[in-house]
């Protein structure tokens, strides 16, 4: 496929292999720091994609560490101008070019308050990166297209090592070792996501549904979608969903369902049957045979994943299903109207 949103698709195992490589011995850094300084929160600030890593982040570690992690409202810094008391806390910023000012801003209110800072980037001359404590870099090579692809993946990446790291879960440490290659797997549907998606080259709404962390997928599978083929999609955590957005079915509006073995499983395959009954249009990505039966169309990831892990895989449909979808619908994916690579808020 001639885009550069599929070839950095592609290359994402590369790149996580590149940056499990160079951020080893920071990650121990940062380690030692956080158990030394007794930190007792995490912070978390990040726009767009960097903001669903950050989603990430939060569960994975909330899950792993039960450190609890709040996603920063950078307005209370760059509109109220108010400072936050942030010892004892952890505050990570997340910017793939390193250039948001917004979060600039957060790590800079917080090395102020006594925070430890780290920052999560593609450039290590970037001001985030230099504003930090400690970076921990990406290493994912220039993304030209639009639509951030591997710079995703890296990130949660490094937050899923950060917080394996911190927990000191070995057996984590050896599965989160082995995505590089496993990540590879994923691209074995490349093909049937090409035919399937042909289907769906009139939709103009979708929903996108996935629970705990998987939610964080679910906002990027969206994201990717609004920003590559302007449909309009919608991502919800199906518990959310269930609280009111659920009265928008409609028998046109199909839903994707993000729904790998484990936790989150019962419920997934409950909100899939209940929205089946209702004549609705599912799209599932799923290590599960059962699930997968309930798909008009479905998506086989690897199995013997587990919540830290199966993320990596769903990205990896959800940006190939996106890019593909573009191109089916004859837009470009690298360069979607109204919007530039870097985009400064405050
Ligand atoms: C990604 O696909 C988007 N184009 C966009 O949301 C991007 O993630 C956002 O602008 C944040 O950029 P940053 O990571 O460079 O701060």
């Amino acid at each position: 496929m001639n885009a550069k949103m599929w070839d950095e698709i592609m290359e994402q195992p590369a790149a996580l292999g590149g940056c499990l490589e160079c951020n080893a011995s920071v990650l121990q850094q940062v380690v030692a720091r956080l158990k030394a300084q007794r930190i007792d929160r995490v912070v978390i600030a990040a726009r767009g994609t960097s903001d669903h890593a950050g989603v990430y982040g939060k569960y994975a570690l909330e899950m792993l560490v039960g450190t609890p992690v709040a996603l920063a409202a950078s307005s209370i810094y760059t509109i109220y101008n108010r400072t936050l008391k942030l010892d004892n806390a952890l505050v990570i910023g997340i910017s793939q070019s390193g250039r948001a000012e917004d979060v600039l801003e957060v790590l800079h209110g917080a090395n102020e308050s006594g925070a430890l800072t780290v920052a999560i980037t593609n450039y290590p001359d970037s001001p985030v990166a230099r504003e930090a404590r400690f970076h921990l870099c990406c290493e994912a090579g220039v993304e030209r297209s639009v639509a951030a692809t591997k710079t995703f993946i890296t990130q949660i990446f490094l937050l899923a090592l950060l917080s394996a790291e911190w927990a000191g879960d070995e057996a984590l440490l050896k599965d989160l070792r082995a995505i590089p290659l496993r990540m590879a797997q994923t691209f074995d549907i490349a093909g049937e996501i090409g035919e399937k998606v042909e289907r769906y080259r009139f939709m103009q709404e979708c929903f996108v549904l996935a629970r705990g962390v998987n939610y964080a997928v679910a906002l990027e599978a969206a994201l990717k979608i609004q920003e590559t083929t302007f449909v309009r999609a919608k991502a919800f955590a199906s518990s959310d969903f269930q609280h009111g957005p659920i009265a928008m079915i409609d028998s046109d509006i199909p839903v994707i369902v993000y729904a790998p073995d484990g936790p989150s499983l019962p419920n997934m395959s409950a909100m899939a049957d209940r929205l089946a009954s209702s004549g609705i249009e599912l799209v599932v990505i799923s290590n599960n045979r059962d699930l997968l039966s309930k798909g008009a169309c479905a998506f086989a990831i690897p199995p013997e994943s587990n919540d830290i892990l199966s993320p990596f895989f769903n990205a990896a449909v959800a940006q190939m299903f996106a890019c593909k979808l573009a191109v089916v619908k004859g837009m470009d994916p690298d360069n979607p109207k109204g919007l530039t690579k870097v985009t400064i808020t405050r």
